[in-house]
């Protein structure tokens, strides 16, 4: 299983602050917004992950990660010219998969979750992970007939169900095909729910209700939320190492993602 993060994009909702760097770098508690996704990869066991950025900011993620070395991982970056799209950022993956499945996390969305056990079993079709959420207006949201998805709606005005498809997806290495068969929708982007959909009607999907705290941080609101949940999981974290005995020092970087 290979790794992808989806850190393009223009971050214009969260303007001024991405004026001058890009949203996946900016804090949230007491780490750059890019080390949640990328440590939710590790610690499900991915060791070749890609992060697809835009071109003003491949450096600064660069500086930042390296080569992936210091978390045991081999980390390489893909510019994404304009913002095509989360489906245009996961085509540019192709050559990167070589026929492999994919495990793909928007840059912007943190998990307390470990999937570890879901990525291990994954087979074919497509995985999505589900939160129940007060305003799913603003995320990709199931329609269900009993137990089933039969359809996804982005961003619906009355949405159909309470739940968000959050922005961790696996797929088999169809999705590469899926893709080049999209058009670009009305905000002139190739969507990953129209990918997501095709799944729904053409092949297996596979759905997983989160127990976790999870968000995104794409809205001033979200980030400041996203660090608050941060902030609760790093102090439940500490304080249950401490009732077990084990010193920051012991924890390994797979175990840190929220230290
Ligand atoms: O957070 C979960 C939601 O993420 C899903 O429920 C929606 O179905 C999905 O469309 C997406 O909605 P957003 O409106 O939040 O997507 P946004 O445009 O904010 O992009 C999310 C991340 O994807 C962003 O942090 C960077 C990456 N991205 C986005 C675009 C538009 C790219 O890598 N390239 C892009 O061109």
């Amino acid at each position: 299983m290979k790794g992808i993060i989806c850190a393009g994009g223009s971050g214009s909702r969260l303007s001024p602050l991405t004026d001058v760097t890009n949203k996946h770098l900016l804090p949230v508690y007491n780490k750059p917004m890019i080390f949640y996704p990328l440590f939710t990869l590790i610690n499900a066991g991915i060791t070749e992950i890609m992060i697809v950025c835009s071109k003003e900011h491949t450096g600064p993620f660069q500086k930042l990660l390296g080569s992936g070395r210091k978390y045991g991982v081999n980390i390489s970056f893909k510019v994404q010219d304009e913002s095509g799209g989360i489906a245009e950022a996961l085509g540019l993956c192709e050559n990167f998969a070589a026929g492999d499945n994919v495990a793909v996390i928007l840059g912007d969305n943190i998990y307390e979750d470990d999937f570890t056990i879901v990525v291990s079993k994954f087979k074919k079709g497509a995985t999505f992970f589900l939160k129940k959420v007060p305003d799913p207006q603003r995320f990709g949201v199931p329609v269900f007939d009993n137990d089933k998805i039969v359809d996804i709606e982005e961003k619906p005005t009355v949405p159909k169900s309470d739940y968000a498809i959050t922005g961790f997806y696996i797929y088999d290495n169809s999705v590469f095909d899926i893709i080049k068969g999209l058009n670009y929708s009305a905000r002139n982007e190739l969507e990953i729910t129209d990918v997501n959909n095709f799944y729904v009607t053409n092949a297996s999907v596979d759905a997983h209700f989160l127990s976790g705290e999870w968000t995104d941080a794409g809205t001033f609101e979200s980030l400041y939320h996203a660090s608050t949940i941060a902030r609760q999981i790093s102090i439940s974290g500490n304080i249950e190492r401490k009732q077990a005995g084990i010193s920051r020092e012991q924890i390994s970087i797979t175990e840190i993602d929220f230290a």
